[in-house]
Protein backbone atom coordinates (compact mmCIF):
# COMPACT_ATOMS: atom_id res chain seq x y z
CA UNK A 1 0.00 0.00 0.00
CA UNK A 2 1.61 3.49 -0.85
CA UNK A 3 1.43 6.25 1.69
CA UNK A 4 -1.09 8.86 1.70
CA UNK A 5 1.22 11.41 2.12
CA UNK A 6 2.74 10.61 -1.39
CA UNK A 7 -1.27 10.20 -3.46
CA UNK A 8 -3.23 13.21 -3.81
CA UNK A 9 -5.14 13.02 -0.64
CA UNK A 10 -8.99 13.22 -1.36
CA UNK A 11 -10.09 14.70 1.93
CA UNK A 12 -13.58 14.47 3.52
CA UNK A 13 -14.41 17.56 2.92
CA UNK A 14 -13.68 20.86 1.35
CA UNK A 15 -15.24 24.13 2.36
CA UNK A 16 -17.39 25.58 -0.57
CA UNK A 17 -15.34 29.18 -0.25
CA UNK A 18 -13.82 31.52 -2.07
CA UNK A 19 -13.03 34.77 -3.58
CA UNK A 20 -16.27 35.95 -2.82
CA UNK A 21 -16.06 35.35 0.97
CA UNK A 22 -12.59 36.54 1.10
CA UNK A 23 -13.92 39.85 -0.46
CA UNK A 24 -16.55 40.42 2.31
CA UNK A 25 -13.91 39.70 4.80
CA UNK A 26 -11.30 41.43 3.95
CA UNK A 27 -14.52 44.31 3.38
CA UNK A 28 -15.00 43.37 7.13
CA UNK A 29 -11.69 43.69 8.43
CA UNK A 30 -11.81 46.97 6.44
CA UNK A 31 -14.58 48.34 8.50
CA UNK A 32 -12.78 48.86 11.95
CA UNK A 33 -15.89 47.27 13.31
CA UNK A 34 -14.77 43.70 14.19
CA UNK A 35 -16.77 41.63 16.28
CA UNK A 36 -20.62 41.23 16.87
CA UNK A 37 -21.56 44.34 15.25
CA UNK A 38 -23.59 45.60 11.86
CA UNK A 39 -22.72 42.36 9.72
CA UNK A 40 -23.86 39.64 12.67
CA UNK A 41 -26.95 41.57 13.01
CA UNK A 42 -28.14 40.99 9.10
CA UNK A 43 -26.49 37.90 8.91
CA UNK A 44 -28.86 37.17 12.35
CA UNK A 45 -31.99 38.59 10.11
CA UNK A 46 -30.78 36.76 6.47
CA UNK A 47 -30.82 34.02 8.54
CA UNK A 48 -33.96 34.08 10.34
CA UNK A 49 -35.91 34.95 6.94
CA UNK A 50 -34.25 31.70 5.65
CA UNK A 51 -34.92 29.29 8.31
CA UNK A 52 -38.76 30.94 9.03
CA UNK A 53 -37.96 31.48 12.60
CA UNK A 54 -38.79 35.29 14.53
CA UNK A 55 -35.48 35.37 15.76
CA UNK A 56 -31.59 34.08 15.54
CA UNK A 57 -29.12 34.57 17.93
CA UNK A 58 -25.17 34.06 16.31
CA UNK A 59 -22.86 32.44 18.75
CA UNK A 60 -19.29 31.75 18.23
CA UNK A 61 -20.06 28.01 17.53
CA UNK A 62 -22.56 25.16 17.91
CA UNK A 63 -21.32 24.20 21.52
CA UNK A 64 -21.40 27.20 22.75
CA UNK A 65 -25.42 28.12 21.08
CA UNK A 66 -25.93 24.54 22.81
CA UNK A 67 -24.89 26.03 26.23
CA UNK A 68 -27.21 29.03 25.80
CA UNK A 69 -30.88 27.51 24.32
CA UNK A 70 -30.51 24.89 27.63
CA UNK A 71 -29.83 27.97 29.96
CA UNK A 72 -32.73 29.61 27.96
CA UNK A 73 -34.68 26.47 28.42
CA UNK A 74 -33.93 27.05 32.80
CA UNK A 75 -32.06 23.51 32.35
CA UNK A 76 -30.20 22.79 35.59
CA UNK A 77 -28.05 20.40 38.10
CA UNK A 78 -30.60 17.84 39.07
CA UNK A 79 -32.39 18.02 35.61
CA UNK A 80 -32.15 14.94 33.69
CA UNK A 81 -31.57 15.69 29.80
CA UNK A 82 -32.79 12.84 26.57
CA UNK A 83 -30.49 12.63 24.09
CA UNK A 84 -29.10 10.52 21.93
CA UNK A 85 -25.79 8.89 22.19
CA UNK A 86 -24.65 8.50 18.57
CA UNK A 87 -23.68 12.04 18.02
CA UNK A 88 -20.91 14.30 18.14
CA UNK A 89 -19.61 15.03 22.16
CA UNK A 90 -20.45 18.71 21.85
CA UNK A 91 -23.88 17.75 22.16
CA UNK A 92 -23.52 15.81 25.65
CA UNK A 93 -21.28 18.31 26.71
CA UNK A 94 -23.68 20.94 26.57
CA UNK A 95 -25.70 19.11 29.12
CA UNK A 96 -22.77 18.84 31.49
CA UNK A 97 -21.89 22.75 31.33
CA UNK A 98 -25.63 23.21 32.95
CA UNK A 99 -24.71 21.02 35.76
CA UNK A 100 -27.52 18.27 34.18
CA UNK A 101 -27.68 14.43 33.60
CA UNK A 102 -27.35 13.13 30.32
CA UNK A 103 -29.66 10.05 29.67
CA UNK A 104 -28.29 8.18 26.69
CA UNK A 105 -30.95 6.66 24.31
CA UNK A 106 -30.97 4.54 21.34
CA UNK A 107 -31.15 5.72 17.57
CA UNK A 108 -33.56 3.97 15.26
CA UNK A 109 -30.85 1.91 12.50
CA UNK A 110 -32.25 3.53 9.30
CA UNK A 111 -32.03 7.04 9.95
CA UNK A 112 -29.49 7.08 12.61
CA UNK A 113 -32.01 9.79 14.41
CA UNK A 114 -33.34 9.54 18.12
CA UNK A 115 -36.04 6.59 18.44
CA UNK A 116 -39.43 8.90 19.65
CA UNK A 117 -40.62 5.81 21.68
CA UNK A 118 -37.25 5.24 23.39
CA UNK A 119 -37.05 9.14 24.01
CA UNK A 120 -40.75 8.01 25.59
CA UNK A 121 -39.73 5.33 27.66
CA UNK A 122 -36.52 7.25 29.57
CA UNK A 123 -38.97 9.84 30.68
CA UNK A 124 -38.62 9.83 34.54
CA UNK A 125 -40.52 12.85 37.07
CA UNK A 126 -36.67 14.27 36.75
CA UNK A 127 -36.45 15.12 32.74
CA UNK A 128 -36.41 18.53 32.07
CA UNK A 129 -35.83 18.59 28.10
CA UNK A 130 -34.95 16.36 25.12
CA UNK A 131 -32.38 16.90 22.70
CA UNK A 132 -33.10 15.37 19.18
CA UNK A 133 -30.07 15.57 16.71
CA UNK A 134 -30.51 16.36 12.67
CA UNK A 135 -27.65 13.71 12.60
CA UNK A 136 -25.66 14.14 9.56
CA UNK A 137 -28.14 16.34 7.94
CA UNK A 138 -31.32 14.40 8.22
CA UNK A 139 -33.85 16.16 10.11
CA UNK A 140 -34.82 14.15 13.23
CA UNK A 141 -38.36 12.67 13.58
CA UNK A 142 -39.58 15.91 15.26
CA UNK A 143 -43.53 15.51 15.36
CA UNK A 144 -43.26 12.84 17.84
CA UNK A 145 -40.90 14.65 19.98
CA UNK A 146 -42.60 17.93 20.06
CA UNK A 147 -45.74 16.51 21.20
CA UNK A 148 -43.91 14.37 23.89
CA UNK A 149 -41.96 17.77 24.95
CA UNK A 150 -45.68 19.18 25.13
CA UNK A 151 -47.43 16.56 26.77
CA UNK A 152 -45.02 16.62 29.64
CA UNK A 153 -43.84 20.31 29.82
CA UNK A 154 -40.56 19.62 29.03
CA UNK A 155 -37.81 21.84 27.25
CA UNK A 156 -37.14 20.95 23.33
CA UNK A 157 -33.81 21.87 22.25
CA UNK A 158 -32.99 20.97 18.94
CA UNK A 159 -29.45 20.00 17.70
CA UNK A 160 -28.95 20.64 14.26
CA UNK A 161 -25.68 21.35 14.10
CA UNK A 162 -25.31 19.29 10.68
CA UNK A 163 -28.47 20.70 9.03
CA UNK A 164 -28.39 23.39 7.62
CA UNK A 165 -30.85 23.76 5.08
CA UNK A 166 -32.41 20.89 5.67
CA UNK A 167 -36.48 20.59 5.47
CA UNK A 168 -39.35 18.35 8.16
CA UNK A 169 -42.26 17.93 6.27
CA UNK A 170 -42.02 20.89 3.86
CA UNK A 171 -40.79 23.56 6.60
CA UNK A 172 -37.24 24.29 7.51
CA UNK A 173 -35.21 23.15 10.22
CA UNK A 174 -35.19 26.18 12.49
CA UNK A 175 -39.13 27.46 12.15
CA UNK A 176 -39.93 24.14 13.98
CA UNK A 177 -38.92 23.79 17.23
CA UNK A 178 -38.94 26.53 20.56
CA UNK A 179 -34.60 26.35 20.13
CA UNK A 180 -32.62 25.21 17.47
CA UNK A 181 -29.10 25.49 17.00
CA UNK A 182 -26.65 24.88 14.31
CA UNK A 183 -22.88 24.75 13.54
CA UNK A 184 -21.07 26.14 10.51
CA UNK A 185 -17.52 24.62 11.36
CA UNK A 186 -15.96 24.08 7.93
CA UNK A 187 -17.40 20.30 8.11
CA UNK A 188 -20.40 21.62 7.76
CA UNK A 189 -22.63 22.65 4.85
CA UNK A 190 -22.38 26.44 5.27
CA UNK A 191 -19.46 27.35 6.98
CA UNK A 192 -17.96 31.21 8.63
CA UNK A 193 -14.81 28.88 10.10
CA UNK A 194 -16.36 28.46 13.33
CA UNK A 195 -19.37 29.64 14.02
CA UNK A 196 -23.35 28.77 15.43
CA UNK A 197 -26.50 30.16 15.66
CA UNK A 198 -29.57 29.53 18.05
CA UNK A 199 -32.94 30.07 16.07
CA UNK A 200 -36.47 30.79 17.91
CA UNK A 201 -40.22 32.58 17.75
CA UNK A 202 -39.65 33.15 21.54
CA UNK A 203 -38.68 37.02 21.52
CA UNK A 204 -37.69 36.50 25.93
CA UNK A 205 -35.74 33.34 24.69
CA UNK A 206 -33.51 35.05 22.48
CA UNK A 207 -33.03 38.27 24.18
CA UNK A 208 -31.80 36.08 27.09
CA UNK A 209 -29.65 34.27 24.47
CA UNK A 210 -28.22 37.89 23.44
CA UNK A 211 -27.40 38.89 26.75
CA UNK A 212 -25.61 35.18 28.16
CA UNK A 213 -23.52 35.42 25.00
CA UNK A 214 -22.21 38.57 26.11
CA UNK A 215 -20.77 38.05 29.51
CA UNK A 216 -24.28 39.14 30.69
CA UNK A 217 -24.26 42.37 29.70
CA UNK A 218 -27.87 44.69 29.64
CA UNK A 219 -26.01 46.09 26.51
CA UNK A 220 -23.95 44.99 23.75
CA UNK A 221 -20.64 46.85 22.59
CA UNK A 222 -22.80 47.83 19.23
CA UNK A 223 -25.78 49.16 20.95
CA UNK A 224 -23.17 51.35 23.45
CA UNK A 225 -21.15 52.47 19.79
CA UNK A 226 -24.60 53.42 18.11
CA UNK A 227 -26.09 55.40 21.28
CA UNK A 228 -26.08 59.15 20.99
CA UNK A 229 -25.79 59.68 24.84
CA UNK A 230 -23.40 58.27 27.39
CA UNK A 231 -24.55 54.34 27.91
CA UNK A 232 -23.51 51.87 30.94
CA UNK A 233 -23.91 48.28 31.16
CA UNK A 234 -25.26 46.47 34.03
CA UNK A 235 -24.21 42.69 34.87
CA UNK A 236 -27.12 40.94 36.46
CA UNK A 237 -26.14 37.48 35.56
CA UNK A 238 -23.58 35.10 34.62
CA UNK A 239 -22.59 35.63 31.11
CA UNK A 240 -20.16 33.78 28.54
CA UNK A 241 -18.22 35.06 25.72
CA UNK A 242 -19.85 33.27 22.89
CA UNK A 243 -19.88 36.05 20.04
CA UNK A 244 -19.41 35.83 16.66
CA UNK A 245 -17.20 38.13 15.07
CA UNK A 246 -18.33 40.71 11.69
CA UNK A 247 -15.49 38.53 9.79
CA UNK A 248 -17.46 35.24 10.32
CA UNK A 249 -20.62 36.65 9.69
CA UNK A 250 -19.79 38.57 6.59
CA UNK A 251 -18.49 35.04 5.27
CA UNK A 252 -21.76 33.72 6.66
CA UNK A 253 -24.01 36.10 4.35
CA UNK A 254 -22.20 35.29 1.71
CA UNK A 255 -22.40 31.70 1.78
CA UNK A 256 -26.28 31.90 2.97
CA UNK A 257 -26.53 33.55 -0.74
CA UNK A 258 -25.17 29.95 -1.97
CA UNK A 259 -26.70 27.88 0.26
CA UNK A 260 -29.30 26.18 -2.32
CA UNK A 261 -26.72 26.19 -4.77
CA UNK A 262 -23.92 23.87 -2.35
CA UNK A 263 -27.09 21.51 -0.97
CA UNK A 264 -28.07 20.75 -4.96
CA UNK A 265 -25.02 20.47 -5.84
CA UNK A 266 -24.15 17.97 -3.11
CA UNK A 267 -27.50 16.33 -3.05
CA UNK A 268 -26.37 15.54 -6.59
CA UNK A 269 -22.73 13.97 -5.85
CA UNK A 270 -24.76 11.88 -3.17
CA UNK A 271 -26.90 10.61 -5.38
CA UNK A 272 -24.73 9.49 -7.71
CA UNK A 273 -23.16 7.62 -4.67
CA UNK A 274 -26.13 5.72 -4.14
CA UNK A 275 -26.83 4.72 -7.78
CA UNK A 276 -23.08 3.50 -7.92
CA UNK A 277 -23.54 1.84 -4.71
CA UNK A 278 -27.52 0.15 -5.07
CA UNK A 279 -26.49 -3.16 -5.99
CA UNK A 280 -23.32 -3.71 -3.60
CA UNK A 281 -23.70 -6.82 -1.42
CA UNK A 282 -23.20 -5.54 2.26
CA UNK A 283 -23.21 -1.85 1.61
CA UNK A 284 -26.11 0.40 3.21
CA UNK A 285 -26.41 3.88 1.68
CA UNK A 286 -27.86 6.41 3.57
CA UNK A 287 -31.95 6.58 3.88
CA UNK A 288 -34.22 9.42 3.82
CA UNK A 289 -38.01 9.13 4.51
CA UNK A 290 -39.75 11.16 1.97
CA UNK A 291 -40.97 13.98 4.35
CA UNK A 292 -37.41 14.46 5.52
CA UNK A 293 -34.74 15.50 2.24
CA UNK A 294 -30.93 13.99 3.69
CA UNK A 295 -29.28 17.44 2.88
CA UNK A 296 -25.72 15.19 3.25
CA UNK A 297 -23.54 17.34 5.66
CA UNK A 298 -21.72 13.56 5.20
CA UNK A 299 -22.72 10.76 3.00
CA UNK A 300 -22.68 7.95 5.47
CA UNK A 301 -22.60 4.08 4.26
CA UNK A 302 -23.10 1.19 6.73
CA UNK A 303 -21.23 -2.43 6.14
CA UNK A 304 -22.97 -4.90 6.64
CA UNK A 305 -22.47 -8.88 6.26
CA UNK A 306 -19.33 -10.18 6.21
CA UNK A 307 -18.14 -6.65 5.83
CA UNK A 308 -19.50 -5.98 8.75
CA UNK A 309 -16.60 -6.05 11.03
CA UNK A 310 -13.95 -5.05 8.65
CA UNK A 311 -14.71 -0.94 9.11
CA UNK A 312 -11.71 0.33 10.63
CA UNK A 313 -9.38 -2.36 8.11
CA UNK A 314 -11.50 -0.35 4.99
CA UNK A 315 -10.64 3.07 6.45
CA UNK A 316 -7.02 1.84 6.46
CA UNK A 317 -6.97 0.74 3.09
CA UNK A 318 -8.87 3.88 1.69
CA UNK A 319 -6.09 6.26 3.52
CA UNK A 320 -3.60 4.26 1.90
CA UNK A 321 -4.91 4.98 -1.45
CA UNK A 322 -5.42 8.38 -1.13
CA UNK A 323 -9.05 8.72 0.46
CA UNK A 324 -9.92 10.01 3.58
CA UNK A 325 -13.10 8.58 5.68
CA UNK A 326 -14.23 9.11 8.95
CA UNK A 327 -16.46 7.17 11.27
CA UNK A 328 -19.82 7.65 11.20
CA UNK A 329 -20.27 9.76 14.39
CA UNK A 330 -19.90 8.08 17.25
CA UNK A 331 -21.13 6.25 20.71
CA UNK A 332 -20.44 8.91 23.47
CA UNK A 333 -21.93 6.29 26.17
CA UNK A 334 -18.54 4.64 25.05
CA UNK A 335 -16.13 7.37 25.22
CA UNK A 336 -13.97 7.39 28.27
CA UNK A 337 -15.19 10.43 30.15
CA UNK A 338 -18.49 9.38 30.10
CA UNK A 339 -17.67 5.27 31.29
CA UNK A 340 -15.83 7.03 33.88
CA UNK A 341 -18.48 9.75 35.29
CA UNK A 342 -21.66 7.51 34.42
CA UNK A 343 -20.49 4.22 34.30
CA UNK A 344 -22.00 1.65 31.40
CA UNK A 345 -25.09 1.14 29.26
CA UNK A 346 -26.34 -0.53 26.76
CA UNK A 347 -27.74 1.01 23.40
CA UNK A 348 -27.49 -2.04 20.96
CA UNK A 349 -28.19 0.27 17.99
CA UNK A 350 -26.42 2.98 18.85
CA UNK A 351 -22.77 0.86 19.59
CA UNK A 352 -23.82 -1.40 15.93
CA UNK A 353 -23.84 2.01 13.59
CA UNK A 354 -20.62 3.52 15.69
CA UNK A 355 -18.70 0.34 15.13
CA UNK A 356 -20.51 -0.35 11.07
CA UNK A 357 -20.39 3.07 9.52
CA UNK A 358 -18.09 5.10 7.78
CA UNK A 359 -18.60 8.50 5.91
CA UNK A 360 -16.79 8.86 2.52
CA UNK A 361 -15.44 12.16 1.35
CA UNK A 362 -18.72 14.65 -0.15
CA UNK A 363 -17.97 18.21 -1.17
CA UNK A 364 -19.75 20.64 -3.59
CA UNK A 365 -16.91 21.13 -5.89
CA UNK A 366 -15.82 17.31 -5.86
CA UNK A 367 -15.52 16.05 -9.20
CA UNK A 368 -16.74 12.91 -11.01
CA UNK A 369 -13.40 11.67 -11.22
CA UNK A 370 -12.61 11.91 -7.71
CA UNK A 371 -16.22 10.18 -6.83
CA UNK A 372 -14.84 7.31 -9.02
CA UNK A 373 -11.57 7.11 -7.77
CA UNK A 374 -13.15 6.89 -3.66
CA UNK A 375 -15.74 3.80 -5.39
CA UNK A 376 -12.61 2.03 -6.43
CA UNK A 377 -10.85 2.79 -3.36
CA UNK A 378 -13.54 1.47 -1.42
CA UNK A 379 -14.32 -1.52 -3.88
CA UNK A 380 -10.45 -2.62 -3.50
CA UNK A 381 -10.79 -1.93 0.33
CA UNK A 382 -13.77 -4.16 0.64
CA UNK A 383 -12.12 -7.12 -1.55
CA UNK A 384 -8.44 -6.95 0.48
CA UNK A 385 -8.01 -9.72 2.76
C1 LIG B 1 -24.38 17.02 16.18
C2 LIG B 1 -23.40 18.08 16.52
N1 LIG B 1 -23.63 18.86 17.59
C3 LIG B 1 -22.79 19.86 17.93
C4 LIG B 1 -21.65 20.10 17.21
C5 LIG B 1 -20.72 21.17 17.66
O1 LIG B 1 -20.60 22.19 16.72
P1 LIG B 1 -19.43 23.30 16.85
O2 LIG B 1 -18.18 22.64 16.39
O3 LIG B 1 -19.87 24.40 15.95
O4 LIG B 1 -19.36 23.70 18.27
C6 LIG B 1 -21.37 19.32 16.08
C7 LIG B 1 -20.16 19.58 15.29
O5 LIG B 1 -19.60 18.74 14.65
C8 LIG B 1 -22.27 18.29 15.73
O6 LIG B 1 -22.05 17.51 14.67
Amino acid sequence: MSSPATATLIPITRPEIGEEEAQAAAEAVRSGWLSQGARVAEFEGALARRLGAAHVVAASNCTAALHLALLCAGVGPGDEVILPSFTFIATANAVLYVGAHPVFVDIDPRTYNVDPAAVAAALTPRTRAIIPVDQIGLAAELDPLLALARQHGLALVEDAAPAIGATYRGRPLGGISPLTCFSFHPRKTLTTGEGGALATDDAALAQRARVLRSHGASVSDFARHQAAAVTLETYEQLGYNYRMTDIQAAIGLVQLRRLDDILARRGRLAARYSDALAEWEGIVPPYAPAHAPHTYQSYCIRLTGSHSAKRDQVMAHMLAAGVATRRGVMAIHEEPYYVARFGSCSLPETEAAARETLLLPLYASMSEAEQDRVLAALRAALDAD
